[in-house]
């Protein structure tokens, strides 16, 4: 007697069991009885062989067919379950509010920096760009800090490579054309004064935000990358009263008319005479100090004009640079510039 009646009753079975697989592992459990190693199915193709050769080619193919049905259907019931247990298990309620998306925001650098250039902008200056990556003779030569000056000591940063500058200068003094210079991260956004006094005559009113590099270790006042703003003016006949007069203008207009501008004597490379300038407010008071350094700012070295082609004879002007950094920490009563960079939404988000 064949087992070949067997089959059918069996495959119902199997197929029963399967459809009706409650989870994942009882249709495991449902294809390792039928179709594992040890499953009734296998053990039908084993037996094979007991039956009379003119039998087996019918009797294997319909196994064949069988196992065939059964593994679609335990695919066919994979597909469901997985579904089922990739749907939420409580119903959804839809009359719960919906979740908000939180909207960013500019990050408060960029905020003052954009409140600082517009307060510019009103009166009549332009913002110039420059590149990070300078060599230098923008970052320290053509401001009147030759190579031995010792200057460039409190502004070290980090070398890249040596290059040759191609460009030449309009005046062409100073400057060798072709002449190989040390590219690095700039220092200071000055060098971007001397990128446009190079490129076009005076008169020239303009702001120049951006990224400066320093070799400088971190701590709560200190960042190896921070951002200036620098400012140069230059027109015929232009004084300190104008730097003041615009310096003040313009701190006043960001952070308040009780604000306080103190001017005390330095020494920049660059400008002749050269301030420091302090500030005081109520803000600095909140932070523990009187005065706090903000700006360094002077009249434009005649040796800067004559190193860009304009004639000190004729032309003067000022120019101030100022850590942004600086000025956020003041007007947000931040007390250490680290926290400008972590990135973490628990401060940012309040501003
Ligand atoms: N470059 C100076 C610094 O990084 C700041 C500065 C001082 C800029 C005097 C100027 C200036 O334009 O005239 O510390």
């Amino acid at each position: 007697m064949s087992f070949v009646h067997e089959i059918e009753p069996m495959k119902q079975t199997a197929l029963e069991e399967l459809k009706a697989a409650p989870d994942l592992a009882a249709l495991e459990q449902a294809r390792v009885n039928y179709l594992g190693t040890h499953g009734k199915f296998t053990a039908l193709s084993k037996q094979l062989g007991t039956l009379p050769k003119e039998e087996r080619p019918a009797a294997g193919k319909l196994i064949n067919e069988t196992k065939a049905e059964l593994e679609a259907a335990l695919a066919a019931r994979k597909a469901d379950l997985e579904l089922k247990a990739a749907l939420p298990k409580e119903p959804t309620d839809f009359t719960l509010p919906g979740r908000r998306r939180h909207l960013g925001r500019l990050h408060p650098l960029t905020q003052t920096t954009e409140d600082i250039v517009r307060i510019f902008r009103k009166i009549g200056f332009v913002v110039a760009d420059g590149p990070e990556v300078e060599n230098e003779w923008y970052c320290f030569d053509a401001l009147n800090t030759p190579a031995d000056h010792p200057a460039r000591d409190t502004q070290d940063t980090f070398y890249l490579a040596i290059a040759a500058i191609d460009s030449p200068s309009p005046g062409g003094e100073g400057r060798g054309e072709g002449e190989r210079k040390a590219l690095l991260l700039r220092t200071h956004t000055s060098s971007v004064q001397i990128r446009v006094m190079e490129k076009q005559p005076p008169p020239i009113r303009l702001v120049a935000p951006g990224r400066v590099y320093r070799r400088d270790n971190a701590d709560a006042t200190h960042n190896p990358t921070f951002q200036q703003i620098e400012g140069l003016y230059v027109d015929q006949g232009v004084t300190v009263g104008d730097l003041k007069g615009t310096v003040e203008y313009v701190f006043k207009k960001l952070l308040g008319d009780e604000v306080k501008l103190r001017f005390r004597p330095h020494y920049f490379s660059y400008t002749e005479p050269s301030f420091e300038i302090d500030f005081s407010s109520s803000l600095t008071r909140k932070m523990g100090k009187e005065w706090l350094e903000i700006a360094g700012c002077g009249m434009v070295h005649p040796q800067v004009f004559e190193n860009v082609g304009y004639d000190p004879e004729i032309w003067t002007g000022w120019a101030f640079g100022f850590g942004i950094e600086r000025v956020a920490m003041i007007r947000y009563g931040i007390n250490d510039i680290r926290l400008f960079y972590e990135n973490d939404v628990r401060l940012l988000r309040q501003f």
